[in-house]
């Protein structure tokens, strides 16, 4: 079946888009341990025009993965929409999304991401020209305002647009990630718009994930770095228990994703980027510090293979 916003089983706990991160081998991973639908890295609108099959492999999904979102970022409507339908037509995916929640100055540079939400009569036009050219399931991902809590009529206008679905990062772009997520921002936002709105930032636990829902409209919740070293806690949100990973599953699941990593991208971008992926999930153990020393210089396979041992042997 087709997948449609109006009818997911709420509520759902999502896999935030994360740049360099949610690609396939993590993002198949937290889809395995129960994430209900999973979001792409953002990728560049003209970069998929310009330089497809390099910026379509970061879209690119497993079929047990589904429902995918593939995240776009860009200026331009019209282009935004020319690479909705190419990404469209290549990745199938259950849907596009637009990132108007960006602050790095690299994006922002370039006046997208947050950057769109200073001008949001500007950011109305963007998507409406998305809406009008592109026909699957589109969905934006926004902060609350670049600088201020000022995006209640933007939402209403986006509903009117007839976007699918909104996810929302309780904090403005100038805020970056400092203070804490703001979830009655949030509510007031999910009050006022018949869209389906997921609340997004700082959930940790799946006590605090269903907390996020009581007493609310929100359809569901987006977990971002929460899931950083700790995929299974889309099981455990499932569960509604703790997980205990022991040493001995925590070196399998490393494993399983690490062989994904080399089918996805070879083994010296793979290793690179299980660098990071073992410093998220090496901690609370005795010896992680060393561990994690000798995890960071990780350069093949075997390398790898040695620092799991460590881990096993402590
Ligand atoms: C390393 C990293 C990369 C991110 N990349 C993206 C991205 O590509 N697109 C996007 O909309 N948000 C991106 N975000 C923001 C997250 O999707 C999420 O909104 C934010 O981290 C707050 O949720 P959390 O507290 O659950 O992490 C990124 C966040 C982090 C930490």
């Amino acid at each position: 079946m087709k997948f449609n916003w109006k009818s997911i089983k709420k509520p759902v706990f999502v896999l935030a888009p994360m740049a360099n991160i949610t690609t396939l081998p993590f993002r198949s991973i937290c889809r395995d341990f129960g994430a209900d639908i999973v979001y792409t890295p953002m990728l560049s609108s003209n970069a998929v025009i310009h330089n497809t099959e390099k910026t379509l492999k970061i879209g690119s999904f497993l079929p047990e993965e589904k429902p995918v979102i593939v995240q776009l970022f860009g200026y331009d409507g019209s282009l935004i929409a020319k690479a909705a339908n190419l990404v469209n037509k290549t990745l199938e995916p259950a849907g596009i999304d637009i990132n108007l929640g960006c602050p790095a100055p690299k994006i922002t540079g370039n006046e997208c991401g947050s950057a769109l939400l200073k001008d949001t009569a500007k950011a109305t036009e963007i998507i409406k020209i998305v809406r009008d050219q592109f026909d699957g399931q589109l969905s934006v991902k926004m902060r609350l305002g670049w600088a201020l809590f000022d995006t209640l009529d933007f939402v209403k206008s986006l509903e009117n647009i007839g976007i699918d679905a909104l996810s929302v990062h309780g904090r403005t772009a100038k805020q970056g990630y400092k203070g804490e997520s703001n979830w009655i921002a949030i509510n007031q936002i999910a009050d006022k718009t018949q869209l389906p709105v997921i609340g997004n930032g700082d959930v940790k636990s799946w006590e605090v994930a269903y907390n996020r829902l009581e007493k609310s409209r929100l359809v569901g919740v987006m977990i971002g770095r929460g899931a950083l070293g700790n995929p299974w806690i889309f099981k455990e949100i499932r569960d509604r228990s703790k997980v205990v990973v022991t040493k001995g599953e925590l070196v399998k699941i490393i494993t399983f994703q690490a062989n994904r990593y080399v089918d996805f991208s070879g083994e010296r971008k793979a290793m690179q980027e299980m660098r990071k992926h073992l410093g998220w999930y090496i901690k609370d153990f005795p010896g992680a510090l060393t561990i994690r020393k000798e995890a960071m210089q990780i350069n093949t396979y075997n390398d790898l293979l040695e620092v799991l041992k460590m881990l096993e042997s402590y």
